[in-house]
């Protein structure tokens, strides 16, 4: 069996919308080998498909497909730590492992170019796909066909710190409230942040974040669909956060903190807790510079 490691991933990243994304370590973990038959089991119990519609399923037999080969069976063996619907990659992981691992069986005839395009034509967009695979924070652009992107691993002093409710949020409903049209100075006032949200993580101007996180592109839309959101970004930043963000669709609410705000992930729980929103778990990350590996 293959075994692959696949990290969580958070896109966005305020004004980066459908451009920028890092990975995270929180990890699913995909065995994987070929059979006669579609055998799909979950390690930890948590409900996914287990015919033809399972995605690892669909990303592996794409593969096959695009290198000429049948995929006539596959033995698949999921454990998802990385809540799914909920802003952080779980889609992509999925993806990322049939692809990963059906070059891996196929004697790797695919480039890690290869591989980010097939994904990002599989997703649509390529924010958390290519991060998930190259891990590090990625900045890139699709045109539909082919994936222009640069990986930058990062070493900072900084936590992430994911805000997680307890109710999924799907990506297609968190588009279908996005306008079709911005005016030019909005887009203006997004492309300006999502340059800085990059320059400044990476050079550790972090006093920059929170200016840079704003954006007018999705996450002004994506608010409503969210109960208690903004309470959350308030008590997040009362917290000392650098910046807090939407994560990916949403509906989990980022928090990028310093390392030295050691009882960040603490105090949330207990401000949450408080204001009744218990239902709102606190996971402190990192961020993953690897991306997908096997194991
Ligand atoms: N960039 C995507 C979005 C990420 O915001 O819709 C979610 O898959």
């Amino acid at each position: 069996m293959i075994n692959i490691r696949i990290p969580a991933t958070s896109a966005n990243l305020g004004a980066g919308f459908d451009a920028l994304g890092l990975a995270l370590t929180y990890y699913n973990y995909v065995e994987m080998e070929e059979s006669d038959v579609i055998d799909i089991s979950s390690a930890d119990n948590i409900k996914i498909p287990q015919d033809e519609n399972n995605l690892i399923y669909i990303s592996a037999k794409d593969l096959y497909n695009v290198c000429g080969k049948k995929l006539q069976g596959l033995k698949i063996v999921q454990t998802n730590n990385i809540p799914m619907a909920r802003g952080l990659g779980s889609s992509s992981a999925c993806i990322i492992a049939g692809l990963v691992g059906a070059n891996t069986m196929l004697g790797n005839p695919l480039t890690k170019d290869d591989l980010v395009d097939l994904a990002a034509q599989i997703e649509g967009h390529p924010d958390n796909t290519a991060p998930a695979l190259l891990g590090g924070i990625v900045t890139a652009v699709f045109d539909g066909k082919k994936v222009h992107w640069v990986k930058q691993e990062v070493f900072t002093k900084l936590k992430f710190v994911a805000i997680i409710p307890d109710f999924e949020l799907k990506t297609e409903k968190a588009r279908a409230c996005l306008p079709k049209e911005i005016p030019h100075k909005d887009a203006v006032y997004n492309l300006s942040r999502a340059a800085l949200f990059s320059a400044s993580l990476l050079t550790g101007k972090f006093e920059n974040l929170r200016t840079a996180v704003h954006d007018r592109l999705h996450q002004p839309y994506r608010m409503s669909l969210i109960p208690n959101a903004r309470e959350v970004f308030d008590i997040a930043y009362n917290h000392g956060a650098y910046g807090v963000y939407l994560s990916g669709a949403g509906p989990t609410i980022m928090a990028i903190v310093d390392e030295n705000n050691t009882y960040f992930a603490g105090k949330m729980k207990f401000s949450l807790d408080n204001a009744g929103l218990s239902g709102w778990q606190v996971h402190e990350l990192h961020i993953d510079n690897n991306g997908t590996a096997l194991i």
